[in-house]
């Protein structure tokens, strides 16, 4: 697929290396308005957003609340219009997204069932990947229970798991761990890593300032512009 209209995510058919890997990710010059009403000029959050993802790769993406992080992810997800620039992308996205989007009515199970048919996987697939994520985010005991039931904790180990059930190329998650314990945090990192070592790439936004070192590389966004 290609285009130039500001709204495509153009999927690119070979993969391209710029000297320091493969890129599975590029956004260039990206920018973002938001509209307020007649009375008030456009919020102008985006002006310049450039982020490039290679294979193997862990980088942060971080700045202040409201400096554009969640804005900028869902622009390279494709669920977001941009203003202008380009997204490339190469290879399958998994996103979790800042607000969990969970069904109240259905359960973890029922969760994953329903979203390893959109993704196309095949029933054994999914359970041995579903199985897998339980065992890793601690939460197999909560597999049969209605989300309108699960603790924030343990809808974000779900929203988390949701993105990660197809074991996508891509991974993009806003602030996934901000409402896990510490031991979850740290098997979050030990999967991260893992994915690393498998060749995958994942975007994290965050806000800690701790976090940094786990990053390969952190990108930050302030008045609308990142720097690397
Ligand atoms: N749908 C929207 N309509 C209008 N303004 C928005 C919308 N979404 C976010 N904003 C505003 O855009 C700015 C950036 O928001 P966001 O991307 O969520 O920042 P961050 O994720 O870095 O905290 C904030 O001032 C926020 O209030
Ligand atoms: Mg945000």
């Amino acid at each position: 697929m290609t285009g130039s209209a500001p709204d495509r995510i153009i999927s690119a058919r070979s993969s391209k290396t710029d000297g320091k890997g493969t890129v599975v990710l590029e956004a260039s010059g990206v920018t973002k308005a938001y509209r307020r009403g007649w009375r008030h000029a456009p919020l102008r959050v985006l002006t310049d957003a450039n982020l490039t993802l290679r294979t193997g790769e862990i980088v942060g993406l971080v700045g202040e609340n409201g400096s554009g992080k969640s804005t900028f992810m869902k622009i390279i997800v494709g669920s977001l219009q941009r203003d202008g620039g380009e997204v490339t992308r190469q290879g399958s996205v998994g996103y979790c997204p800042q607000q969990p989007i969970l069904y109240e009515r259905l359960t973890c199970d029922e969760h994953f069932e329903l979203f390893g048919r959109a993704y196309g996987l095949d029933p054994g697939m999914t359970e041995r990947s579903r199985d897998d994520i339980y065992e890793t985010l601690g939460f197999v005991k909560y597999r049969d229970t209605r989300v309108e039931e699960l603790s924030g904790g343990t809808r974000a180990k779900l929203n988390l798991g949701l993105a990660l059930v197809h074991d996508p190329d891509i991974l993009l998650l806003d602030e996934p761990y901000a409402g896990f314990d510490w031991d979850t945090y740290l098997r979050f990192w030990d999967l991260t890593a893992e994915r690393r070592d498998a060749g995958r790439s994942v975007l994290i936004i965050s806000h800690f300032v701790n976090d940094e070192e786990r990053f390969d590389r952190v990108v930050h966004l302030r008045d609308g512009k990142t720097t690397s």
